[in-house]
């Protein structure tokens, strides 16, 4: 515990922006929500999701990606169309986020080029609206906006803006980052015009600068507005720092907050997303520095930066070196939405920091809901805040002390059971230790060490170094068993594969000194690929990676494989697809591949082939209690964020609605 407005005086002070008053320096960046319902607007889930992340102490909450092009409106899921009087969930979200002591703010948008990626009605064969004429690379036209055009546009972020002050946001935030409408005017790659709109910065910023005029005559000079901006695109031909400061130059005084991002996400351009979405593999707040460029050359307007953000001491640094005078953080307040009132209270050793796996992306793209890897709450408010019968208290015994083990154990510790923990090695952790050392793992580590401290401090009985058998679950007289025994790494059956230079992932990550040499890998899996990656980064040593199917295997997290794919391009390690290893000798691996048969010469060959659910280990449990329950890699090798949910949500329903 420190003192905190010691510690944290930057972090913690208020500020008035217009005519509002944000409680502290640590604004919610925006997200938007996968679920669209109705006419475009969020669903009662985003509603809870964004009001939980107010209820935690962020100074403003803001909600992703609203339309404003009239054109767009009705055109499937998204659009969302903050104009329609009827679409209550507006003024829902801004009520929950505003009753939570939050600021509520709309991220007004524009998609520009990007608008046929969202359709899903009559209109996803048209043409999208740009600076030019041009064809995008999956073959979608898109056609340079008239004067007129570009008028209703900037007519539409004053309606939208009007909506939304009307439905109760105290702020809205101009997208102009990411490689969205705004940005694409700004960029000289892509405004190649010559007239009012393009031909330089100041002409390329018009249509920023006039949309916020629009906002000030229509909702006041009090009524704050944020743009947010890509302080470099990143991409090849994008623009850099420079134009990025030419850019805020134009913007300054005329928007109150700058908000500084990066990049120009084209959806096919893993650097940019990575960027953006700074990946693990990037230092944390790596694009501070673009702020703090971009702040030495604004006078009148307040600077924001975002990307990476979850340790307060690294955010106070931030803003009392004057690199920027707000810090934005979005998957730091999913990870845990109690972050800003953790530092308030001056309890920054108990902030479960964001480890940037993206899996709360993948997931919201996928199927819909912004879950998070290592917190289990975040997106099932409705499920976490229903209320449930109160529990009759059982005597649990939680089998396996890896991540699910302890969630599980922890989350029947919270609602008051009595919990025996066993973990048959001497520290709790599980598997995943292995990568202990790994420096993008860094969080997760701290997870790891998060948890253990919070089982020290509940009534949980620790037992560690306990094997345990059904005779030993039996003598322990449970009435609920979680068996959360992990998994095995899967040793493929190939010929030479006991040879003495084959060695199982796991094991090299445990112990770096065992690959020597010219290595292969078999598998590109994130163990795999993360492997060579780390090995590459840390060792200088070169792996090169061998996969028999076409693809990085993702398990799920399509967006995390963007970050690999950024991260594997830029150390150059490659990777054989569709390449099978058939052999295996003390000289290397022989592959069939899409050249024939290929000998690679190899000292070290280390196998990242998939894990095996331990499921017969689990199941030899079933009969010790009269509830059982398999969570986490023993039901089914996949990933954090399944271990942690399948625990927490057994551990949650425990003595309520049944037994
Ligand atoms: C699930 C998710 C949804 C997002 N939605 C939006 C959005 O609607 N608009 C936007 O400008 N940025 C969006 N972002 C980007 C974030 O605002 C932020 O710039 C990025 O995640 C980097 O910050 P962080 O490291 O704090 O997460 C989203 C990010 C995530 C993870
Ligand atoms: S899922 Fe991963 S990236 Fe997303 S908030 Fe949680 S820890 Fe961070």
């Amino acid at each position: 515990m420190v003192n905190a407005y010691e510690t944290f005086p930057n972090l913690l002070s208020p500020i008035k922006i217009g005519g509002v008053m944000f409680r502290n320096r640590m604004f919610g960046a925006p997200i938007s929500s996968a679920e669209v319902v109705y006419d475009g607007q969020p669903g009662i889930d985003a509603v809870m999701y964004h009001e939980r992340k107010a209820m935690g102490g962020a100074a403003a909450i803001i909600y992703g990606e609203v339309d404003v092009d009239p054109y767009e409106f009705q055109e499937g899921r998204w659009p969302r169309e903050i104009t329609r009087m009827s679409n209550y969930n507006y003024p829902r979200l801004a009520s929950a986020v505003t009753r939570q002591g939050a600021v509520a703010g709309a991220e007004l948008c524009f998609a520009g080029i990007h608008a046929r990626f969202y359709s899903s009605g009559s209109k996803r064969n048209d043409p999208a609206w740009g600076p030019v004429d041009t064809t995008l690379p999956n073959g979608l036209k898109v056609v340079a906006m008239t004067d007129d055009r570009i008028c209703e546009v900037i007519d539409g972020f004053g309606k939208a803006a009007l909506a939304a002050k009307q439905a109760g946001f105290d702020m809205v935030c101009l997208h102009g980052a990411h490689g969205f409408g705004l940005q694409q005017f700004m960029s000289p790659a892509m405004n190649t015009r010559t007239d009012r709109w393009g031909g330089n910065t100041e002409n390329r910023c018009r249509f920023a600068v006039m949309a916020i005029e629009e906002i000030r005559k229509v909702c006041g000079r009090d009524y704050p507005v944020e743009i947010r901006i890509s302080g470099s695109e990143i991409v090849k031909d994008g623009y850099g720092i420079e134009e990025g400061c030419r850019i805020a130059e134009q913007l300054d005084g005329i928007a109150d907050i700058i908000h500084v991002s990066v990049g120009a996400i084209d959806r096919f351009n893993a650097e940019s997303f990575s960027r953006t979405s700074l990946s693990m593999f990037y230092p944390q707040g790596g694009n501070v520095e673009y702020a703090a460029e971009i702040k030495k050359h604004v006078k009148k307007s307040l600077v924001g930066t975002v990307g990476g953000l979850s340790d307060p001491y690294f955010m106070e640094d931030i803003l009392a070196s004057g690199k920027a005078d707000i810090v934005y953080l979005a998957r730091g307040l999913v990870c845990d939405p109690d972050l800003p009132d953790k530092v308030r209270r001056g309890r920054p050793e108990e902030i479960r920091k964001c480890m940037r796996c993206l899996s709360c992306f993948a997931e919201g793209v996928t199927h819909g809901d912004l879950v998070c890897a290592i917190n289990p709450e975040i997106s099932r408010e409705r499920e976490v805040y229903y209320s449930l019968p109160e529990p009759v208290k059982k005597r649990v015994l939680v089998i396996g002390g890896g991540i699910a083990g302890m969630q599980a154990a922890l989350t029947a510790d919270r609602y008051g059971h009595d919990v025996i923990l066993c973990e048959k090695s001497g520290e709790l952790g599980g598997r995943i230790l292995c990568e202990r050392d790994v420096p993008f793992k860094k969080r997760l580590h701290e997870y790891i060490l998060l948890q253990r401290a919070l089982i020290a401090e509940s009534d949980i009985d620790l037992r560690l170094n306990a094997d345990v058998t059904p005779e030993y679950a039996e003598t322990v007289r449970p009435d609920v068993i979680i068996a959360a025994v992990g998994s095995d790494p899967v040793t493929p059956d190939i010929p030479g594969v006991t040879g003495g230079n084959v060695h199982q992932a796991v094991d090299v990550f445990k112990k770096p000194s065992i690959a020597k040499g010219k290595t292969m890998i078999i598998g590109a899996g994130f163990v795999g690929t993360e492997l060579a990656v780390y090995l590459k980064g840390e060792f200088g040593i070169d792996a090169e990676i061998v996969e028999m199917l076409g693809d990085i295997s993702a398990g799920g997290n399509s967006t995390h494989k963007l970050a690999v794919y950024d991260v594997i391009g830029r150390k150059n390690i490659p990777i054989r697809f569709n390449t099978k290893a058939v052999e295996i000798t003390s000289g290397g691996i022989r592959c069939r591949g899409p050249e024939g048969d290929v000998f690679y010469n190899a000292d070290t060959v280390i196998l990242a082939a998939g894990m095996r659910p331990l499921q017969e280990e689990a199941v030899k449990f079933n009969r010790c209690a009269e509830v059982f329950h398999m969570t986490g890699e023993c039901r089914k090798a996949a990933n954090i964020l399944f271990a942690t949910s399948t625990a927490y949500t057994a551990a949650r329903y425990i003595g309520r609605l049944y037994a």
